[in-house]
């Protein structure tokens, strides 16, 4: 029996420790549906964030914390359907891992029941230990998430760099080291200094992945529809634009409705 899903090899947790190992950069982005999904897994990225930007991206809220569990599983198991190669992680969102880890591990078997996804990812270190241990123990794989944690903008009031102070970056290098020894398989570190990253990803073994943290952690990750260019209103320094789908798509549907008004569209061959 043969099938395109095994033409490939397929990224795994322990494959980004290996990549980490060897020096091979990571690659991850965001998707939330099933034709970016197929998409970004095509061109050969090494993870997929099903992110919990969505609440941003997809519905237009203005932070990550409206976005509920149910609407996590629905974009999960859209990107899931797409999928043939890379590791796919899947925030656990707001409100429902912190402070309980019954309800972490119940959040995460959600996940991983409903969605397909391949692991978790959540925001914090020592203040949500006990829930990374607990959905460890079932066997689910976590990565965790320090530095500029979206779920917390509240208690940060800006979107500004992280642990720019001595007492929060101490704080984030003894978070790093805890979620490695508790067994996460890799973190984001978000917007903080690139010297700082640089120490922790050199004082880990598990695979760093920086967003707004430089060039000396272990890969990247860029949400998917500001790398495209997307997005417009969001511009901060760390973001490459590789396109201008904002220009682009505005173009292609201005043309559209102006070949409809035209009667220009649907010429002869384009009709039954
Ligand atoms: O939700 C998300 O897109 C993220 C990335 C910014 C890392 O957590």
């Amino acid at each position: 029996m043969s099938s395109a899903k095994k033409q490939y090899k397929r990224i795994t947790t322990k494959t980004l420790v290996e990549m980490k190992k060897k020096g091979e950069k990571i690659a991850m982005l965001t998707a939330y549906d099933y034709t970016m999904a197929k998409i970004i897994d095509h061109a050969g990225i090494d993870i997929i964030l099903v992110g919990d930007s969505a609440s941003n991206v997809m519905a237009g809220h203005e932070t990550t914390l409206p976005i509920t569990l149910d609407q996590m599983i629905y974009h999960a198991s859209s990107v899931i359907r797409a999928i043939e190669r890379c590791l796919v992680v899947v925030d656990l969102p707001f409100g429902t891992y912190q402070g309980n880890s019954r309800q972490a591990l119940d959040s995460a078997i959600r996940i991983m029941k409903e969605s397909g996804g391949h692991s978790v990812k959540l925001e914090g270190g020592e203040e949500i230990a006990e829930s990374v241990t607990r959905i460890l123990s079932a066997g689910i794989p976590v990565m965790g998430h320090l530095g500029l944690t979206p779920q917390s903008i509240y208690k940060f009031g800006t979107y500004t760099v992280r642990a720019k102070e001595e007492e929060e970056a101490l704080k984030l290098k003894s978070d790093a080291k805890l979620l490695e020894e508790l067994g996460c398989f890799a973190v984001v570190l978000e917007k903080v200094p690139s010297k700082l990253a640089r120490e922790v990803a050199e004082s880990v073994s598990i695979p760093v992945i920086g967003i707004g943290a430089g060039d000396g952690v272990d890969g990247q990750v860029l949400v998917t529809h500001d790398m495209l260019g997307m997005t417009h209103e969001f511009s901060p320094r760390f973001l490459r634009r590789y396109l201008d789908l904002y220009m682009e798509m505005g173009d292609a549907f201005r043309r559209y409705i102006s070949d409809v008004k035209s009667r220009d569209f649907p010429n002869e061959e384009e009709q039954y």
